[in-house]
């Protein structure tokens, strides 16, 4: 029996079987506002047969897009636009989520296929970033955000709440606040972007307040019956890891105590200077020591786009959630492709019947 092809519950959410699509930005919204595009991509995912689709992080404000294509939801124009796909993944029998999102200080980039860089100060297009403290990433991130002040810090909480109000009224039903990879939420907590002095910096416990505020107040505006979770970099590999982990565990704890239901594990990308160890299915280790040592379901990415290493890390206890990133982009029918792969009975097979009547026999 195969451990991939299990439901999952969690709250009043039961997904057909382990494996989500990662949230993916696609980099092809104007001023915020998603389009043709996104909806064709999103619907074919979960016609593909995953049990959750996350769309991609959708900036909680302007200033808080990666890029200038980045998909926003701070205001209802652009919430509005998200019902098609929302009403396609759940007519394919897959559930919608959201990444919501505030890129800090490695806002105001170009594209990826553009150069992955800060936009020039002097190009029209980009625009001042924020962060808890006035230090760039560097590298290819070289721009110099300003330091939040407390009236900024509430205010992106507050972007935060309604981002989360937004959808929910459009029909999401999980949602994911996007702690990780460097961006707003990941760089309070990590000491490489926070050097403040006052109540949201210093500590761990202080460095840790805006990710636990702004948990909690989102909290209380979504839905107590669906899932609320977090991507959250727990290790940087920055040859601190050990402390690093511990203190992601407690906070991950603490996440817990506020009201969080899964926490999906990943990397802090906190600086430039990272040694990271890819391999496939190399966050599974990491994932399994969260997910036991703080008590909470937890999923993770990274390399577990192979049929067997996804199945063999939901055996092993590793996760509760498998995300494919690549290998869906590659092949959107990846649910079908991994069955096959892995023998699946028919029955179990997720693909709608206008392809799957065919691929039986095929
Ligand atoms: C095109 C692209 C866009 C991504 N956008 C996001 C994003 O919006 N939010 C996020 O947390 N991770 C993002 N990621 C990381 C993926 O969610 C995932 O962790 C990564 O692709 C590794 O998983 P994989 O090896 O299965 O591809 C992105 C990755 C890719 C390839």
């Amino acid at each position: 029996m195969s451990a991939l092809f299990q439901p999952f519950t969690l709250k009043d959410v039961t997904l057909r079987n382990r494996i989500a699509v990662p949230p993916m930005c696609q980099y092809s919204a104007t001023d915020g506002l998603i389009n043709d595009w996104h909806q064709v991509h999103l619907a074919a995912l979960a016609r593909g047969g995953a049990g959750l689709v996350i769309v991609e992080a959708t900036a909680v404000a302007p200033e808080g897009r990666i890029t200038p294509g980045c998909a926003g939801i701070w205001n209802d124009q652009l919430a509005q636009a998200f019902v098609p796909a929302v009403k396609a993944i759940k007519a394919a029998g897959s559930v919608p989520g959201i990444q919501i999102a505030h890129a800090g200080r490695k806002a105001s980039a170009n594209r990826p296929w553009e150069g992955d860089d800060h936009i020039a100060d002097s190009d029209a297009r980009g625009w001042q970033t924020i962060a808890p403290s006035a230090l760039p990433f560097g590298a290819n991130l070289p721009k110099q955000p300003e330091a939040m002040s407390l009236d900024d810090i509430a205010r992106v909480r507050d972007d935060f709440v309604a981002a989360a109000q937004r959808a929910r009224d459009v029909g999401f039903e999980w949602l994911e606040l996007h702690f990780a990879h460097g961006y707003l939420g990941q760089s309070f907590f990590s000491a490489h972007s926070n050097q403040r002095d006052d109540a949201y910096g210093g500590s761990v416990e202080k460095r840790s307040r805006f990710l636990l505020e702004t948990l909690a107040a989102v909290r209380e505006v979504w839905p107590e019956n669906l899932p609320l979770t977090a991507r959250f970099g727990v290790i940087e590999f920055d040859g601190r890891d050990e402390q690093t982990m511990l203190d992601s565990i407690e906070l991950t704890r603490q996440f817990k105590a506020a009201g969080l239901d899964m926490l999906s594990v990943s990397i802090g990308f906190s600086t430039p200077d990272a040694k990271i160890p890819w391999a496939p299915g190399f966050m599974g280790p990491i994932a399994e020591r969260v997910r036991r040592e703080a008590g909470i379901p937890v999923s993770s990415a990274w390399g577990f786009g192979e049929p067997h290493i996804a199945e063999k890390a939901v055996k092993d206890g590793q996760l509760d959630l498998v995300m494919v990133g690549k290998a869906h982009l590659a092949n959107p029918h990846w649910a079908y492709f991994a069955a096959r792969e892995l023998g699946i009975d028919k029955a179990s097979w997720t693909l709608p019947a206008p392809y799957a009547h065919w691929l039986e026999r095929y």
